[in-house]
């Protein structure tokens, strides 16, 4: 194990997105902010980095974002207005998100794709391991990931992914990862990355979901690396350079994850999310889910 090397304290969030799946409800709102139950999608991953030890929080945003980042600054109208009223409950929920981390913001400019986004946080990063959350992909607080991931980065440097299983229809939606097994259950060495694959020709059915921890070479990787699926620049193709050639900057590892994933992109998606996480509300859960076991059975149309 390395201990000399500092701890990984930096997180770097792509918020650039136009969040198109979910208009007209995203045409003047940024996607991240969309609720799930009663917190904006992105605090979620906010607060998921600063679990993790990450409390120093770069967003990626562009035009229209600037919503992001009043809801992570002071909101002073309305914390005066609470506490005139005494109430110090709703208070606690304003300042929740603005005492969570230290944020920092860069704009992408020309959305050029995620590869381009997390090269948009070189200056801040510089030469330090760093994780890459996507805000699409909420992970259950109660299953830690991250944490192991910064674990298994600890200990055999270069990169980590997170990987989870997923049926062989589906890979078309994600990188897919061709791996090794390692002499941990959960930990696997990746060798190749193909994004967004047709089923026939995905190297395994293992998709990456959105959690990395990069080496810092992946910069200059992302720099000569052209555009590719999409026309974008793909950090997947970045990670496949570095997987297939360790001497840059390390191996490529992968966590298998097989824990509670919520996938905010995609509007079912969001929907079973929310329904899922209100139910499981201990302030709103037990009367919701009244609800809910009444309107499966009585009203619930077929
Ligand atoms: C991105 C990545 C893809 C990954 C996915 C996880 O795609 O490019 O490799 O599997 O996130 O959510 P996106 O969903 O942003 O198109």
């Amino acid at each position: 194990m390395t201990h000399s090397r500092p701890r990984i304290s930096k997180a770097v969030i792509p918020a650039a997105g136009l969040g198109t799946r979910f208009l007209p409800a995203t045409k003047a709102t940024p996607k991240e902010m969309l609720p799930v139950v009663d917190k904006p999608a992105i605090q979620y991953v906010v607060e998921e980095a600063v679990s993790a030890g990450l409390s120093d929080v770069l967003m990626i945003t562009g035009r229209n974002k600037r919503p992001l980042e009043d809801h992570f600054d002071r909101n002073y109208e309305l914390e005066e207005a609470l506490t005139r009223k005494g109430d110090a409950s709703r208070l606690a929920r304003v300042r929740e998100s603005s005492d969570l981390a230290t944020m920092h913001y860069v704009r992408q400019g020309d959305p050029k794709g995620l590869g381009h986004a997390v090269l948009c946080a070189e200056p801040h990063v510089s030469d330090q391991p760093f994780a890459v959350l996507l805000g699409d992909d909420l992970i259950d607080p109660r299953d830690p990931l991250l944490s192991r991931m910064i674990e298994i980065q600890e200990r055999h440097g270069g990169s980590v992914v997170a990987l989870m299983k997923v049926e062989p229809e589906q890979i078309h939606l994600y990188g897919s990862a061709a791996i090794v097994p390692t002499g941990d259950d959960d930990v696997v060495q990746v060798t190749d990355l193909v994004e967004k694959p047709e089923a026939s020709q995905a190297p395994s059915t293992y998709a990456i979901i959105g959690r990395y921890v990069l080496d810092p070479s992946v910069f200059e990787v992302l720099k000569k690396t052209g555009p590719g699926r999409g026309g974008e620049i793909q950090l997947t193709d970045a990670l496949r350079e570095l997987a297939q050639h360790t001497e840059i900057g390390g191996p490529v590892h992968g966590v298998v994850f097989t824990g509670r994933r919520y996938d905010t992109g995609d509007r079912g998606d969001y929907l079973r999310a929310i329904v899922r996480l209100a139910c499981e509300r201990e302030d709103l859960g037990p009367d919701f889910r009244t609800w809910l076991r009444s309107y499966v059975n009585e009203e619930l149309p077929e």
